[in-house]
């Protein structure tokens, strides 16, 4: 059998990305890691965001034998991607960055939004991401406290969801931001539910499909695309692990996949021992 790809998250935010994923890459098979028992990262130390990629992505490669890895968590890829490259020099890692280059170029106001973790907005990756690309704008940062927790909880649409979302989103708006950056994985989960706070003269900007573009390059550049077959497509079986609710999981995935998406699942409960 082909080595799969590697995905993962401090929980169901990547699935923003992974979504994506199986249409794209229909002859390739993935594997999701949703570290949904140790969620949320953003407010963790950057250490222990570390330790807790390196086991996932330890797991991923040693034990799923992954191709690729992508990290589809803004927070984890601000705290580990240089240390996984080090570590995995032969094996591409995709990481994501908050889309603030491209929310400097599409701003009228020269106003710009930006949801992300407090572990994002404390990275040193991000303080370089700022002094690249947002001198030319001012930028309306919020670290979103408690939005990553009711969206593991599963309320993708809610009272609750909108009541937290209505002390974001309105603050910007008010303070003439015309454009949002999505920094964080989790949020376009609830897109529609920003989009309807926001209004229409206000542009989200979601970077799952750079992300996944970008998978697909670099799988390209390294020779790794898996050959399209008829075998494999009516085989494909993606694997979904999660440390936390297989249940709510399951929930969130039949929200979140595109229905006419005819990939397979195969849902895992794995925990990873904190060391
Ligand atoms: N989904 C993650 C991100 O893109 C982090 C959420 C969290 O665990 O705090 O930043």
């Amino acid at each position: 059998m082909h080595s799969p790809v590697g995905i993962f998250d401090s929980g169901l935010g990547g699935l923003s990305v992974f979504r994506l994923l199986p249409d794209m890459l229909p002859a390739e098979r993935f594997v999701y890691v949703a570290d949904s028992g140790r969620a949320p990262y953003g407010p963790r130390p950057q250490a222990e965001i570390v330790a807790f990629s390196e086991q996932i992505v330890e797991y991923l490669v040693e034990v799923e034998q992954c191709k690729a890895i992508v990290i589809a968590c803004n927070t984890a890829t601000a705290a580990a991607a240089k240390v996984l490259r080090k570590r995995y020099p032969t094996i591409p890692i995709v990481g994501m960055e908050p889309a603030v280059k491209p929310a400097a170029q599409a701003t009228v106001t020269g106003k710009v939004g930006v949801m992300a973790t407090a572990g994002t907005f404390g990275s040193e990756k991000y303080a370089e991401l700022m002094s690249q690309y947002g001198r030319d704008v001012e930028v309306v940062e919020d670290p979103c406290v408690g939005l990553v927790t009711l969206i593991e909880e599963g309320e993708l649409k809610s009272p609750r969801l909108s009541a937290k979302l209505n002390t974001i989103v309105p603050p910007m708006i008010e303070a003439g931001v015309d454009t949002i950056v999505l920094g964080c994985t989790h949020f376009p989960l609830v897109g529609e539910a920003i989009a309807e706070i926001a209004g229409v003269n206000v542009k989200l900007i979601d970077p799952a499909p750079s992300v996944a573009r970008q998978l697909v390059r670099v799988l390209q550049e390294h020779s790794l695309l898996a050959e399209t077959s008829d075998t494999l497509l009516t085989n494909r079986m993606h694997t979904v692990l999660t440390s936390g609710d297989k249940d709510r999981l399951r929930r969130v995935l039949a929200a979140t996949l595109d229905p006419t998406t005819n990939a397979r699942l195969r849902i895992v409960k794995h925990d990873f021992m904190t060391r």
